[in-house]
């Protein structure tokens, strides 16, 4: 299976320099790896390609910076603010969860993100679990749909609910006089219509899992969209192939890999 990481191909030309530059430079990356281990709160050895804001120049990778705020380590991303509730290193994932989530109270994520919106950035090209919480917001009560009620979020004349689903809702899915107003991806499927209960709450407080990838990042560094070719763990992504530097044979791939 493959999935696609967005971006067009621009020029493999920059490649060259790269490659030469790396090739040459003995000891270039494994001066800068993995020397530095950071922690905040209960997030201890945050180590590369992660960062925390303030850390010595060369610890990890500014793409994957973290900061420390109440003793909590935030991930910004894509406008919004996630908790980081832990890192495999094993697995290469992300624990995330939306800050106004987090404490499994009623409302809406802080930051709207899909899961497709999740997936475009080439830092993090993949979720574990494909399900996210929709919730739409109507102006008149959708019967069908009472159990699942936000009921924090109702005006005298809107009525938001709650959907879970395993991509964006259609068009034609979305009741009339409805409209969807966020979406959150979550880190457990279920197929049924969850009631918006206690557990819902804690559905969504436990956020989700984000796969995060080096090689991927650079590969959108370069305008090349990144690819996997096996469903192993952890998640080894790799530029698409397809494109190959005329002038010196480079084969995308064999770049990268020296750059991990
Ligand atoms: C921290 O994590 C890195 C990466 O997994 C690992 O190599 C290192 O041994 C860990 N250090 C400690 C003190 O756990
Ligand atoms: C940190 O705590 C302060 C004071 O309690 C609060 O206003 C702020 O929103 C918190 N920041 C985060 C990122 O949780
Ligand atoms: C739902 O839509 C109504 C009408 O546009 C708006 O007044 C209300 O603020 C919206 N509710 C939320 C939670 O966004
Ligand atoms: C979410 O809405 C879609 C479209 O109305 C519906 O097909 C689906 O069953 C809903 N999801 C759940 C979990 O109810
Ligand atoms: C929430 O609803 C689901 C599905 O009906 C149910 O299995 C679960 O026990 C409910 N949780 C609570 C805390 O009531």
């Amino acid at each position: 299976m493959r999935i696609e990481a967005s971006a067009a191909f621009t020029s493999s030309r920059p490649l060259f320099p790269l490659f030469i530059f790396l090739f040459f430079i003995p000891g270039f990356h494994a001066r800068n790896l993995q020397q530095c281990s950071s922690s905040c709160g209960d997030l201890t050895n945050i180590s590369y390609p992660f960062r925390l804001q303030g850390d010595p120049a060369g610890c990890g990778d500014v793409d994957f910076q973290l900061s420390c705020q109440n003793n909590t380590a935030i991930l910004n991303f894509r406008g919004g603010k996630y908790y980081v509730k832990g890192i495999s290193y094993d697995k290469r994932t992300i624990r995330v969860v939306d800050v106004n989530l987090a404490h499994g109270t009623c409302g809406l994520p802080y930051k709207s993100l899909s899961m497709s919106e999740a997936t475009e950035d080439g830092r993090f090209p993949s979720l574990i679990t494909f399900w996210q919480a929709n919730f739409v917001n109507c102006s008149n009560t959708i019967p069908e749909l009472t159990d699942s009620k936000v009921p924090c979020l109702n005006g005298d004349t809107s009525h938001v609910y709650v959907n879970f689903s395993n991509r964006n809702l259609f068009g034609y899915e979305i009741p009339r006089n409805c409209k969807v107003i966020s979406r959150i991806p979550t880190s457990s499927e279920n197929e049924m219509n969850y009631p918006y209960n206690e557990t819902t709450l804690k559905l969504l407080a436990t956020g989700f899992d984000l796969r995060w990838s080096v090689e991927c990042r650079n590969c959108h560094t370069f305008g090349l969209s990144c690819v996997y070719e096996s469903n192993n763990d952890p998640r080894i992504f790799q530029c698409e192939t397809i494109l190959q530097n005329p002038t010196n044979g480079c084969h995308c791939i064999s770049c990268f890999t020296l750059s991990d």
